[in-house]
């Protein structure tokens, strides 16, 4: 089944939706919308996007019926910045072991994976007025069918329907999700957030690289930083950016 406005209004009523068939990048739009005003919880749509932004300034595509790209305004309090991303990547990997995907994953800092490859992430963006926090929009994108075989990609990506062997369908996706992050975002500023994510972490214990630095990622701490330990015993805190694992995730 396709997306379409009227399936997204039908099932997501009374939430604020705006829905596109194709947009540059949906946290653009979102970004506007919360200028102007939009409720926490309202959220935009694409089927395509043509310039959609990852992390760290990379591209992340989203060609036409094969992926969700959501974008969902918040109004959180300042000091609960640094869960938004936890909120995403939860909301998507219990999306996801609901599904059956018991092999799921969030790698740090917030990559849901499936078996090792990478199936969705998340891109927050807080808006402020002078130093006063408007809001955040979190961006959110899963792979659903896209085929990555053949790719450059093969071997650290992957979509939901191949990792699952059936079809889903992609309001029922976006419906099941969207309960998910509102009821994690109902728990901001909690420890049962943070306990969460980090239960949810592949990342713990594993041997990384970052940087010039290979160690044991050993901890996180409330405000998502990792801490790695290396040979020499001592401890690292990296506060952003991706680490490689030993197995190549
Ligand atoms: C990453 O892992 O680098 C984050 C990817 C985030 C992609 C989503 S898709 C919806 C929203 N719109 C964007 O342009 N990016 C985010």
């Amino acid at each position: 089944m396709t997306l379409s406005e009227d399936r997204l209004q039908e099932r997501l009523t009374p939430r604020a939706v705006q829905f596109y068939p194709q947009v540059e990048s949906t946290n653009d739009l979102a970004m506007e919308w919360l200028h102007q005003g939009a409720v926490s919880g309202a959220v935009v749509v694409a089927d395509e996007q043509r310039k959609g932004r990852g992390r760290l300034g990379r591209t992340w595509h989203t060609p036409p019926g094969v992926s969700l790209a959501v974008s969902m305004i918040l109004r959180p309090r300042p000091e609960h910045l640094p869960q938004i991303t936890m909120l995403g990547a939860l909301a998507i990997h219990d999306l996801l072991v609901g599904l059956g995907l018991a092999t799921t994953g969030i790698k740090w800092p917030n990559d849901v994976h499936i078996n090792r490859r990478k199936v969705s992430g998340v891109l927050a963006e807080a808006a402020w007025t002078g130093d006063k926090l408007a809001g955040v929009v979190l961006g959110m994108g899963i792979n659903v069918r896209a085929d990555f075989s053949g790719s450059d990609l093969a071997q650290q990506a992957i979509s939901i329907e191949p990792a699952l062997g059936r079809a889903v369908d992609r309001v029922d996706l976006l419906v099941d999700l969207l309960a998910r992050a509102d009821v994690w975002a109902g728990q901001l500023g909690t420890k049962t957030l943070f306990t969460a994510w980090q239960s949810r972490l592949v990342t713990l214990g594993q041997t990384v690289t970052y940087g010039g630095l290979t160690g044991t990622a050993e901890l996180v701490t409330p405000d998502g930083a990792l801490s790695i330990r290396t040979g020499d015993g001592q401890l690292h805190r990296v506060i952003a950016g991706d680490v490689v694992v030993e197995d190549g995730s």
